[in-house]
């Protein structure tokens, strides 16, 4: 057995969505913990600049990379390509998700399911669902070489339903009231079901999947909301952005390595209620 369970040592993670609020500790975790973290979004910059401070903070050879994960020549091309610079792939994070603003236009209010366009149900499941079966495809045919580990960032929302109450803004119609878009709980459902198809399909080649639910993180939202939101989670607020980090390192890890196919909550508790 390993000295170390947690160590992350010489183990290559192909982590998407990399520049997001989450994607970034992500990437953080894996490093820290002596992995490579190979870092996509749809923009350079931003991952290119984030690899570079991950590798003067931890001396490890992480690297950036503007990938489209809707595209599939780009996940094609990108797996070929960090394949070469890093000579093998052993975890991805299937964490890219589609973040639309859905203002209303005065008279409609576009994250309500009568008025959800086909365009934004499109968009959602390209990158949530779509994306997530790509990588799965190329990076983890790549893993499926000599075994490793897949986590797909589902949510609570992929376990229960929003509760559209949270979203209510005062004095707006009733039919004109902003809602959780009704793409959400289908990707993060989704996610879950891809999660235990790959748990089992290349598990003789030592390919471990598992989903990590999040709860929602404290990100400047307005303090009513947060109020509200607090109320219905038993440790009384949301998470720190920094709070999934010990579970992802569990996952990624020899730590987790009976894990299979599991579905691990990690909400303060809001999924118990
Ligand atoms: N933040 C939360 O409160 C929370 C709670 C539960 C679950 N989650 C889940 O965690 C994950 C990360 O959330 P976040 O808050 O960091 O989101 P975020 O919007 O900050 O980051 C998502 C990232 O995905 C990237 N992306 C979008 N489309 C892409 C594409 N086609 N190809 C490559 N990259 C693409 C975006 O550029 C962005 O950097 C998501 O799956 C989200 O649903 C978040």
């Amino acid at each position: 057995m390993n000295d170390n369970l947690f160590s992350l040592n010489g183990r290559v993670i192909v982590i998407t969505g990399a520049a997001g609020l989450l994607g970034r500790q992500h990437a953080e975790v894996v490093a820290r913990a002596g992995g490579t973290p190979v870092l996509l979004d749809l923009h350079a910059q931003p991952v290119s600049q984030l690899a570079a401070d991950l590798h003067d903070r931890f001396g490890v050879p992480a690297s950036g990379w503007a990938v489209d994960i809707t595209r599939e020549a780009e996940v094609e091309a990108n797996c070929v390509a960090v394949q070469a610079r890093h000579s093998r792939i052993d975890g991805l994070v299937n964490n890219a998700a589609n973040n639309p603003k859905m203002e209303g236009d005065g008279s409609k209010n576009f994250s309500r399911l009568e008025n959800f366009l086909l365009a934004a149900w499109e968009a959602d499941l390209a990158v949530g669902l779509t994306g997530a079966f790509l990588c799965a495809k190329h990076y983890g045919s790549a893993i499926a070489r000599q075994g490793g580990s897949i986590v797909n960032i589902s949510s609570d929302l992929g376990l229960i339903a929003p509760d559209q109450r949270l979203y209510r803004k005062p004095g707006v119609p009733e039919d004109q009231q902003p809602v959780k878009p009704v793409t959400y709980s289908v990707v993060k459902s989704g996610l879950i079901g891809l999660t235990r198809y790959l748990a089992t399909y290349w598990v003789e080649q030592g390919v471990r999947c598992n989903a990590l639910c999040p709860g929602g993180v404290e990100n400047g939202q307005a303090p009513d909301f947060l109020k509200e939101v607090a109320s219905r989670i038993p440790m009384g607020r949301m998470a720190k952005p920094d709070e999934y980090q010990g579970t992802l390192l569990f996952l990624l890890s020899e730590a987790s390595s009976y894990m299979n196919g599991a579905v691990v909550s990690v909400d303060g508790g809001r999924t118990a209620w």
